[in-house]
């Protein structure tokens, strides 16, 4: 059988030409631009017909990336390919996994639902779990949900001397609980009060334990950065080193990464499922791994 084709979505090059490389796939080209109305216009410059395709597009900022995303894997199936994978290094819509309140959208597994529609397989990383434990509760497609612990693990054995992890809530102890653990560091979790999307406070109860170590947040997503930045400022009012803050996806919605220097974070780190300055760990190899395991 030919050579898989790995295509890119826009921003998405640098991590399909790495995928390709890793798992010796070919990279098909797509074309894509919008008409003076906005509209997308796209157009397969490669012959998908048998071919395993598998198209990369992480989907942070996810509403203008979901239609041609859907246009693409629509047509290549129309044009002949034999199976359509997808992989999303940062799946959105994860959060909104049940009604906070009356009247409210149900996103995750509406948004699930179009995904297992048009694709085959589904790899991502980290995906946000919290009341939902596999992805498979709303994905109706084989879809592999890749541990990004052990890379960071690493990093913070290299980088950090004298670690201790801290989780800036419960949801977050699933991540740095197994982070910590790989670490050989110690490990705790705060308790955070979310009052609103940018309000945001969280509590230490033991910080004396951890005086002279250097305090290393992990958590799964910095958004607005506001879970972190507060958890930053309280440690450092608790007399504790500027932490190094180390999100698995890092999104930072506009201000974020100000926000979070300003309250006096030490280094900035994330992997690279989204592209962004403070990318220093590279996800690219685990995803390879896991593509050759795909149909
Ligand atoms: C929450 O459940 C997640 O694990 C993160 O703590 C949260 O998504 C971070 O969001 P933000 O950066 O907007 O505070």
């Amino acid at each position: 059988m030919s050579k898989s084709l790995v295509i890119a979505l826009p921003g998405n090059v640098l991590m399909a030409a790495k995928l390709a490389e890793e798992t010796g796939a070919e990279i098909g080209r797509l074309d894509l631009r919008h008409f003076p109305d906005e509209e997308t216009h796209l157009r397969f410059e490669s012959d998908l017909r048998g071919r395993r395709v598998i198209f990369v597009c992480t989907l942070d900022r996810p509403d203008a990336k979901f239609l041609p995303l859907i246009f693409a894997a629509a047509t290549a199936r129309e044009l002949g390919a034999a199976r359509v994978g997808l992989v999303a290094p940062y799946l959105c819509y994860m959060r909104q996994d049940k009604r906070f309140a009356d009247g409210e959208a149900v996103s995750a597994p509406i948004f699930a639902g179009e995904i297992s529609r048009h694709f085959d397989w589904l790899i991502t990383v980290d995906p946000h779990l919290h009341r939902l434990h596999t992805l498979s509760a709303i994905y109706k497609i084989p879809a592999q949900a890749l541990h990004a612990a052990p890379l960071i693990s690493a990093w913070i054995k290299r980088e950090v001397p004298l670690p201790v992890v801290i989780g800036p809530d419960r949801e977050s102890a699933q991540w740095a609980a197994q982070v910590a653990e790989d670490a050989n560091a110690p490990f705790t979790i705060l308790e955070k009060i979310r009052r609103g999307d940018r309000d945001v406070s969280v509590r230490l109860t033991d910080a004396a334990r951890f005086e002279g170590h250097t305090p290393v947040l992990v958590d799964d997503i910095i958004s607005t950065g506001r879970t972190m930045a507060e958890t930053v400022s309280h440690l450092r009012g608790q007399g504790l080193d500027a932490p190094v803050c180390i999100g698995v996806h890092g999104v930072f919605a506009a201000g974020a990464l100000e926000g979070l220097k300003a309250a006096g974070a030490g280094r900035i780190v994330t992997t690279n499922t989204i592209s962004h300055v403070t990318n220093a760990i590279d996800i690219s190899g685990l995803i390879a791994d896991n593509m050759r395991t795909m149909p």
